[in-house]
This record gives C-alpha cells, structure tokens and sequence, in this order.
C-alpha cells in the first residue's frame, strides 16, 4: 500500500509540475481526477501513509481556528512607486549614481519586465524540495501561517521534481483571483441576493485567510511568482533565476521581457497599458528590476523597498458624465442601498449607467448634487463608482441629494445603528421588499431548490395577499396558485410538487433558507454540523456558538437574536408540522475496529490529517468514547495545534495521557 501511495503521489506531482511547465498533460483531466480520487481513497484508508504534501491536499479540508503569526527570514519589502515617465527616466539617473564607476564600466545594465499584479503577497518554504510553510506578507517582518490554504492552490508545487534543489529556499509571487471565478463568486452572491465581493484582490486576501481549506479550493485562487531567494544560490541574475523557477515547475507569467535600455522599458509599458486588459487577472502597474544579482547587491536596499527595483502604476480609467439621479434600494435585510444613475457612458469597453454610492458617508464625501457632472472609474472594482465631482461645471442652486430619512417602500422612519455605516429600515416584518427578499432566500436553488417557484411568482402571490412568510407556502392550495395570472395546470402541479418535494431538503440548508442574518450557506453548514438539530441551535448560548469552528461574535449575536423572536419561534413550528428537516441526518459510522473500546477521549485543537469530525468518527468506530471536558477519568487528550491552554493545564494537572495525532494513529 505505502509503495501504491508513494506511486500515484509522484506521478500526480509530476503531472502538475509538466501542466505549469508546458501547458500540457500526458493524461486527461479525467484520468488525473482517477489517481487523485485512488490516492483519497487509500490515504483516508491508511492516514498513517499519508505524506504531508500529498497531492490531495489540494482538495482542502483542514479547519485552521488561528493562523500562527511566524517571522520572516527575509523581510517582504514593497516597491516604490512611479507614475510617469519622467519619473521612470529619474530612477535610471539616480541609481546610476550610486554606482562605482568601475561596476558600470565592467557590467551592462539590463531590465526585466513584469507585470504588477493585483494580488496578495506571499512567500513559500522549499526545504529539502518539499513545500514547508506559506506565509502572507503581514507587515513585511511577520506573516501568518497560511500553509494549508496555499496547498490548494494548484499551481503552487509542493514537491519539486528536478535536480541540484537547493536544500532551502524562499519563492515570493503573488496570489491572485482569476477574474473569471471571481466573476462565478459573484454571481453565486448575486443569485443569493447576498452582498457582492467589491474585488478581486480583497476577495483573494480575504479567501486566503478562510479557516476552511475546501473553501478555498473550491473558490479557485492561482498563483504568478517572481522572485526566488536563498543563501548561496547559483544564479546571477533575475532572468535566470525565474527560468529556473518555471523549470521546477512554478507558475511564471509568460508576460515578462528583458529590457537593454530604459527606453525598451517605456515601450513595454506603453504596449501593456492596454494590452494588460486582456489578461485574465487584475494588474495595475509593470514592475522593473535590474537583472544582474551583482549590481542588485551593489545597490542594495532602504528599510521599505530595494534600490533595484520600481513599480510603474496605471492611472485607473476614468470618464465624466452627468448624474442624473440617486435611487434607494432596500434588500432583503432592510439596508438601504443608494445607487446613482447617470447618463450612459463607455467606460473600459462597457457602458456605464449606474455606480453604487455605498452609504451615506459617501454621498456627503463627494458632497452629490442633482445634475453634476461626475468622474466614473472602474479600477479593480466590477461596480463602476464614482471617484469625484467637477464642481465647476455644478448648476447653480442645483439642490444637494439627501438621504432618505423614511423607507421609500413601507414608509417608516430609518435607523443607523453606530457601529454599522448602512441606514436600515428596521420594519422587517411589514416592508414588502423585506418580506418578499425573505421567501424569495428561502426558495433559492442554495437553499429550499424549490422546483416551479421564482421569485416573480413570489411577488404576485405577495400581492394576491397568498402568503406572508415562508411557511404560508407550505398552505397554497392548487386552486390559489391556479388562480394567479402565469399560472396554468401543470405550472400550478408543478409547484405544488416542488412544494412537497422540498420537506426533505437536508437540515442546512433549511437553516439558510430561514434568512437569518450572517449565516450564509457554509454559516449554515457549520452550525448544523456542530449543533446536529434546531433545538440545540435554538438553546445554544453565546459562548457555546462562539466557541464553533468559524463562528465568531457576529455571527452568534445575530443567531440568538433571531431565536428571541418569537414569531420566528413560531416559524419553525409551522414549518416542522409540514414535514421539514430540523435535524441533520446522523451517518452511520460503520465499525473498523474495537481496539479503542472502553477508552476515552477528547479533542482539542486543529489537525493536519483529518478534520476534527473525522477524528470523532474515526474513535467511535474503533470502539473509543468522546467526552466532553476534561477530567480525572479521561484516558487521552488529542492534542492538535492551537489547542487551548486551559485543557492542557487541566490535562498536565490530573496526569491525563497527552497525544499528538500521529500517536493517536499508533494506538489503531
Ligand atoms: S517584486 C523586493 N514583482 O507589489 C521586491 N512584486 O508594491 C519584491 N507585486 O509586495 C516584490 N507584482 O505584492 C514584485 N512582478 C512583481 C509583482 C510584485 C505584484 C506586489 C508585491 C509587493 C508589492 C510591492
């Protein structure tokens, strides 16, 4: 088994190192997807064979509760910007200076072009080939530990294949959201009617930083490095070191070019500025290093950004045109949502006719009057907004726009809570978009999948005065669908049967179709999972909902909140005596062994080779028992990393065994 392992462990790996080397595989995906899914298998058969940097780590899975926060060897510096070309030609004159004239008598100066791109810093560990540690750049001294996440990044290697590897090195580059499943992650939001991401570089951090490994697989970052550092390296210039770097099977971008003058630069910026919109990630600036790792020495760094290199930014494209005027929306949380709409203009290849305004704040930001002439921009952001406002071209007496200060919907007065920047109308349970926004969440294909059911079928029986909440659903008779204007036989059978189909929809995702707020669908998958039913969801206290596995303050506030209603209360009872799932369905969990029976145990902490589920599953089915708190009859602690203090003070004090997981896999 371990030889079968170790087998399909180096072909996978070899197989991704030749896609990002050369764009092209001996195997199809699917015949890769058949190694991958053998090797799974055999390794949640065998975790003890299981190597660190197996392939399948790229799937994802682990729970990181707390990033470490770990030093850097080398400081992540940043680069000091330009913006013209002048200040381009600046920079040649300014090193040029400082160089002794016997190093630009004996060297020759070239330039290597890259793009900027419009990511997160990272650096990577290669100990002996293997990838040891990712880290984010942090403040430049210190970085969090992010390892597990970045393993899901396909294009980052975690074992390299080749020769002469150096024993230790550090590759920095940058990850990035492809614009294209930044695009599909938004239109999952959309579709929710949750908040968009604004971009996709703050989406790509944010991502990053998931406790949950899956998640981040699944959402699709990648990776572009450019810059490799070690001790005692053979390369002499930048050049050589990233053709190494594609060699071993990093991702380079195949945009760089070596420049020999300062002039060939300008031209290379020049050709990207356009050139880089067709990319399929964001940049905002090409960086220029001097090549040769001698001159780089000679010139050295400050305490922010090496002498040897600049960036040159983009200027974001902007446009004027007139706003013509603001419109408030309220979503399905009752935040009022200002939006502009002005007249059409083209503006990075698409036409522009509304930009959102955000909040209040910014709308006395820019200090917005009816017919003002407004610049547009579209940086990194997908919704174009409005930068700023040519005053002098402002109509006299042009009245200033105000907020609203009563819902334009149900007519009640707003309200801001001091912590939070949006107005809300807090009329949920009577603001017809509010209610409409709530049934519409709970028949979402995420949520309920309710087949013949849309939301424009939603707002008719809404006005036909059919139903109120959700659970009014469950009551439509087939005449009253009948009886609304889209509505023929089969349509009307046709929703009925989705109606009755949807009762055995899994707990979850009855959990996120009730629309509480914050607990969007992996909220909802976590909190089903830890809380196994709505009662104990419904009984759970603060601590113990904060004390849940990506569940933080927010989130629990909200969860109480929602149960205090009573009318929620009374919700769930209705949509109980209709059939609907409140529990999630217990797996069986099939017996392996008895070498564990009449032991306890408790788990604290998170692991590298299983998730703390499968670790629970994996005790019960060789016979052992999980308790829930450590005491003087419990026979062992599993220890991951991160595990609090207290357990292990406790444990330490009542002479309870203390293991790591790997000794844990001895005991079976
Ligand atoms: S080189 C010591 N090359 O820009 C120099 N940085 O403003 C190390 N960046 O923190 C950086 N594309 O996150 C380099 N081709 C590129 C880059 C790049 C984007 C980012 C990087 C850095 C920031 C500096």
């Amino acid at each position: 088994m371990k030889e079968r392992i170790d087998f399909l462990s180096q072909k996978l790996h070899f197989l991704n190192a030749q896609y990002y080397q050369n764009s092209k595989s001996e195997v199809t995906d699917y015949q890769f997807d058949l190694l991958l899914k053998e090797l799974q298998l055999l390794e949640t058969q065998f975790p003890e064979l299981k190597n660190p940097n197996s392939p399948t780590e790229r799937v994802g899975g682990t729970i990181t509760k707390n990033f470490k926060n770990v030093n850097h060897r080398y400081p992540m510096l940043s680069l000091s910007n330009t913006y013209s070309k002048d200040e381009l030609f600046d920079w040649e004159n300014k090193f040029i200076k400082l160089l002794p004239t016997s190093v630009l008598e004996n060297h020759k100066i070239s330039f290597f072009c890259e793009q900027k791109f419009d990511g997160v810093a990272i650096s990577l560990i290669y100990e002996n080939g293997q990838l040891k540690q990712a880290i984010t750049r942090g403040d430049g001294q210190k970085g969090d530990d992010i390892t597990a996440n970045a393993k899901t990044i396909s294009s980052i290697p975690l074992v390299i294949i080749g020769d002469n590897i150096p024993p230790y090195f550090e590759v920095r580059g940058e990850v990035y959201f492809p614009l294209a499943n930044f695009e599909k992650l938004n239109k999952e939001q959309e579709e929710l009617g949750e908040q968009l991401y604004a971009n996709p570089r703050n989406t790509a951090s944010g991502t990053l930083k998931l406790q949950d490994s899956a998640e981040v697989a699944r959402r699709g970052l990648d990776c572009f490095m450019y810059y490799l550092l070690g001790e005692n390296l053979p390369f002499i210039s930048h050049e050589e070191s990233m053709k190494q770097l594609e060699k071993w099977g990093f991702q380079v971008s195949n945009t760089y070019q070596k420049c020999e003058s300062i002039e060939q630069v300008w031209n290379y910026i020049e050709i990207w500025e356009t050139k880089r919109l067709n990319l399929p990630l964001a940049t905002d600036g090409i960086v220029i290093k001097i090549d040769d790792f001698f001159i780089q020495s000679e010139l050295g760094l400050t305490s922010k950004s090496p002498r040897w290199a600049i960036a040159f930014k983009f200027k974001a494209e902007s446009v004027a045109t007139i706003l013509e005027k603001v419109t408030f929306q309220v979503g399905r949380t009752g935040a009022i949502t200002p939006v502009a709409n002005m007249k059409p203009v083209l503006l990075a290849g698409t036409t522009i006719k509304r930009a959102t305004l955000h909040n209040e704040d910014e709308i006395l930001r820019l200090d917005l009057h009816e017919g003002d002439t407004v610049f547009v921009e579209k940086g990194g952001e997908i919704i174009p907004k409005i930068t700023s406002v040519d005053i002098s071209k402002r109509v006299f007496n042009s009245p200033k726009i105000l907020f609203i200060k009563k819902c334009l919907e149900c007519g009640t007065e707003l309200e801001r809570k001091p912590e939070e920047s949006a107005w809300f109308c807090p009329n949920e349970k009577g603001c017809p978009p509010q209610i409409k926004g709530r049934i519409a969440h709970f028949i979402h294909r995420k949520a309920m999948n309710i087949d013949g059911l849309g939301e424009e079928t939603v707002d008719s029986l809404f006005e036909a005065g059919l139903i109120k909440t959700y659970a009014d659903l469950y009551e439509l008779s087939f005449n009253q669908l009948l009886s609304l204007e889209r509505f023929a036989e089969k349509s009307a059978q046709n929703a009925i049967d989705g109606l009755k189909k949807s009762v055995e929809i899994p707990f979850e995702k009855v959990l996120f179709g009730l629309g509480i707020k914050f607990v969007g669908s992996t909220v909802a998958d976590k909190l089903a999972k830890n809380f196994k039913n709505i009662e104990n969801l419904q009984n759970a206290s603060l601590e113990e909902l904060v004390s849940t596995p990506e569940i933080g303050e927010k989130i629990a506030l909200s969860v109480r909140a929602w149960f205090s209603d009573l009318e929620n209360i009374h919700l769930i009872e209705k949509l109980k005596s209709f059939g609907l799932q409140f529990k999630i369905e217990e797996k069986e969990i099939t017996n392996e062994s008895e070498v564990l029976k009449g032991l306890t145990f408790v788990i604290s902490g998170t692991f590298n080779t299983f998730s703390r589920e499968e670790l629970q599953d994996k005790i019960v089915a060789n016979g052992g028992k999980i308790l829930s708190g450590v005491s003087g009859k419990l026979n062992y602690l599993v220890a991951g990393e991160n595990m609090g203090p207290s357990k292990l003070e406790k444990a330490n004090k009542l002479g309870v065994k203390i293991i790591s997981e790997s000794e844990f896999l001895l005991l079976l």
